[in-house]
């Protein structure tokens, strides 16, 4: 065939479908969507993964503490009733604001050890070595969660500590019901469970719904950091049942590196969108950033003109996404380490800048983008809670293990996993994490780095008062996830469990696809964006997210959105 047929095919082609949208543009069938209420409470409400977490925290609430003391009780809680994720083991961060309208920021991320290195997960000839960052001892990150619930306790705890963590200790004892999404979660863990560990694990068994699974060594665990605070899990017995096993699996954890562990408080990424104001997480999670790119990416672009989840809808999202992720890639890293030029980063002439080359009529390729140019350098298996107390304060929090379970390492005696959370470092750069994200050197390993986290736990306040807190699990996804339900609240008309139930779709610049729900899109929308040169993919994933958010209603009384992609429930009063 010569060039110019070729080419003449081509044309035909494009003018057939371009025929073929418009008729359809008219007549998108709109996305299926459930009318669905959540959850109502009058003063107070927590949503978790897990019904048991949700409880514990809400019983907290109930018995006079405030939200910073049910976050102690959850993060504590999920640890024991979904250790896929929940964890004392791995890391995470907090956003809040006081009922006086104060916001913050919370990292207590994990660090890379002291004795890690830029090339730590090649061979001699610089290429990847198979499942070193994510399975096993070598992938093991220094846990935070401990340093960071005593962090919020000191700072803002009022019940006595013992009573924040004694439930969790009694919910250990007592056992769990294994739910059938938990049962099917851990058989398939199982093999990785055996690479992982040098004995057969407490989890390692074929498992189905409503077995009652027992955490003795986790519950005298607790116990050890109820009795002598944090000092219980990185001193003394418990660091040492950790470092041992570790390093008999061949790992490189030391006692100096949880001695020296720190929680440190941030000041948040804070932003307008239209009239709410967006507080969110900073470095080294990167939610807090993209969020505020890809919503001032859109912000100029009427919205109440463009129907949810259609064609344009779709694109408008997936360009800011493209440009955001690109910028994500090659910028972001931990501030502690490196010069990230944050504001210029968010600055709205830069971002309107990025957006000038978008199109409607067909997709940008993600190999045509690449990180922008700035005027200046200045500065799945994840879990999300969010928690009103009846005082008016919000939390909204992200912890994580990394992948499912983590590294599956089962610390021998202590009874809790380690994460795997070394692989969210760029080990080389070019080659695409587990999540199939791509860095650079702004995240290449380094001893004590943070590494970069896609985390967004965010709280939403229109005209100074609180309106919404938002957050969620899934990887790279996570961001995108927290933007369409912040969308569909404040622009959509949305109510909280509507949002959380309507469908999700991802972009996030390489690999150049879009990430759809399957079953949640029509037909005709696909085809649309498959002519305007969208690639999608459709498949059931592990990574869309389960959100967990908490919407203040006009009358005050507040909606729980609890994401029955999981196990997830609200529970308030
Ligand atoms: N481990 C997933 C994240 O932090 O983004």
């Amino acid at each position: 065939m010569n060039f110019s047929k070729k080419n003449d095919n081509f044309l035909k082609r494009t003018l057939l479908l371009t025929c073929i949208s418009l008729l359809f543009i008219q007549c998108e069938a709109p996305t299926k969507k459930e009318k669905t209420t959540g959850l109502i409470s009058q003063k107070a409400m927590v949503v978790s993964a897990r019904e048991e977490a949700s409880q514990i925290g809400s019983d907290i609430l109930k018995k006079g503490g405030n939200a910073f003391d049910a976050m102690v009780a959850t993060q504590l809680a999920l640890a024991v009733v979904y250790p896929v994720a929940g964890n004392i083991g791995g890391g995470g961060f907090m956003v809040y604001r006081t009922n006086e309208g104060k916001t913050g920021a919370l990292d207590y991320r994990e660090k890379a050890p002291l004795a890690s290195s830029k090339d730590m997960y090649l061979d001699k000839e610089g290429n990847m070595i198979k499942q070193k960052s994510t399975l096993g001892a070598m992938a093991v990150g220094v846990p935070g969660a401990i340093a960071g619930i005593f962090e919020v306790y000191e700072k803002f705890g009022s019940l006595p500590i013992a009573e924040l963590i004694q439930p969790s200790i009694d919910l250990a004892r007592k056992g769990i019901n294994v739910t059938k999404k938990q049962a099917r979660s851990l058989n398939r863990a199982r093999e990785k469970f055996a690479l992982a560990n040098n004995y057969t694990i407490l989890l390692d068994k074929e498992w189905k719904e409503g077995d009652k699974l027992q955490f003795e060594e986790l519950a005298q665990t607790l116990e050890r950091i109820r009795d002598q605070g944090k000092d219980g899990f990185y001193k003394g017995e418990t660091a040492k049942k950790m470092v041992d096993y570790v390093q008999e699996l061949g790992g490189i954890l030391s006692l100096k590196d949880l001695e020296i562990y720190k929680a440190v408080w941030r000041k948040p990424v804070t932003f307008n969108y239209k009239d709410y104001t967006i507080t969110s997480m900073t470095l080294p999670a990167s939610g807090g950033i993209c969020l505020a790119q890809i919503l001032k990416s859109i912000e100029p672009f009427d919205l109440s003109k463009i129907k949810h989840n259609s064609t344009k809808y779709i694109q408008l999202l997936t360009e800011a996404e493209r440009r955001s992720y690109a910028d994500r890639a090659h910028f972001l890293g931990d501030i502690d380490f490196v010069d990230v030029p944050v504001d210029s980063l968010t600055n709205t002439e830069y971002i309107n800048k990025r957006m000038r080359s978008f199109s409607w009529d067909k997709a940008t390729k993600s190999s045509d983008i690449s990180h922008g140019k700035l005027k200046g350098y200045e500065s799945d298996e994840t879990t999300h809670y969010s928690i009103v107390d009846p005082f008016g304060n919000a939390v909204s929090v992200t912890t994580t293990l990394n992948t499912g379970y983590g590294s599956k390492v089962f610390v021998k005696g202590g009874g809790f996993f380690l994460n795997n959370e070394m692989d969210d470092f760029s080990a080389k750069p070019g080659v695409p994490n587990v999540y199939g994200l791509l860095g650079s050197k702004a995240n290449a390993i380094a001893p004590e780095k943070r590494m970069l986290s896609s985390m967004t736990p965010t709280i939403v306040e229109q005209n100074g008062k609180l309106k919404m807190v938002v957050g969620t699990p899934g990887g790279s996804t996570i961001i995108t996830s927290v933007l369409q339900n912040i969308i569909n609240v404040v622009d959509y008309g949305m109510g909280m469990q509507e949002s959380v139930n309507s469908p999700r779709f991802h972009h996030q610049w390489l690999p150049d696809t879009v990430l759809m729900e399957p079953n949640g899109f029509d037909s005709i929308t696909k085809a649309n964006l498959k002519a305007k040169g969208y690639h999608i993919t459709e498949r059931n994933t592990l990574i869309i997210g389960k959100v967990d958010a908490i919407l203040v209603l006009p009358n005050g009384t507040l909606e729980g959105g609890a994401d029955h992609r999981g196990d997830d429930t609200a529970v308030g009063f």
